[in-house]
């Protein structure tokens, strides 16, 4: 598979299509038994989740329900630095099964905060799935309930996930060159 140039950089293959689409399915699998007769609510996080969430959506066979969510992150006035809002949660969550479906966890700060907003609303339980994972970045105490792949902490783009806008609709997910 040929390298693509993205803006000023070039990127190579990590993880071609067939195998991105073979471990969401194990991992629908295993949802599927889990979950059964608890009709979970997956809530995917925009934008970089889009193309994961629809993918292993279409994979789940029990009752489910889906919906969106948008950490819209602003620079503070103060010198404290990121703040962070999480918007889309229109509908109540209370009481429900939610799974958090993410495209990636670097640091692990979004996901963090994801978690602490969502246990705001007295939910029946929360996991998290997401389909890339940099254990040596994880700077919090935090580790996905769900995985589809652990990778190293370079920058990658492709099937969601994108530099500076673009290759998001790659089909494999390519790494930094
Ligand atoms: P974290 O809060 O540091 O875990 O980063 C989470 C967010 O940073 C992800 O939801 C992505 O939007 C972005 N991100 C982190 N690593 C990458 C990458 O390698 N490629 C593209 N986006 C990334
Ligand atoms: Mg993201």
């Amino acid at each position: 598979m040929q390298d693509v140039k993205i803006h000023d950089k070039v990127f190579t293959v990590m993880i071609e299509a067939k195998q991105i689409n073979e471990r969401i399915k194990t991992l629908a699998d295993s949802i599927n038994v889990e979950y059964k007769d608890k009709k979970p609510l997956f809530l995917g996080v925009l934008n970089g989740a889009f193309l994961f969430a629809a993918d292993l959506f279409k994979e789940i066979n029990i009752e489910c329900e889906i919906s969106f969510v948008k950490v819209s992150s602003y620079s503070g006035t103060e010198s404290s630095g990121a703040l962070k809002n999480l918007i889309g949660i229109s509908h109540s969550i209370k009481d429900r099964h939610v799974i958090v479906l993410e495209d990636i966890v670097d640091t692990g700060d979004t996901a963090r905060y994801i978690i602490e907003e969502l246990k705001r609303h007295e939910t029946a339980s929360i996991k998290f799935a997401t389909l890339l994972f940099k254990p040596k970045a994880l700077k919090h105490n935090f580790k996905p309930d769900y995985s589809c792949f652990e990778i190293d902490p370079a920058f990658v783009v492709g099937f969601g996930l994108d530099y500076d806008g673009l290759g998001r609709n790659l089909n494999d997910i390519y790494v930094l060159k």
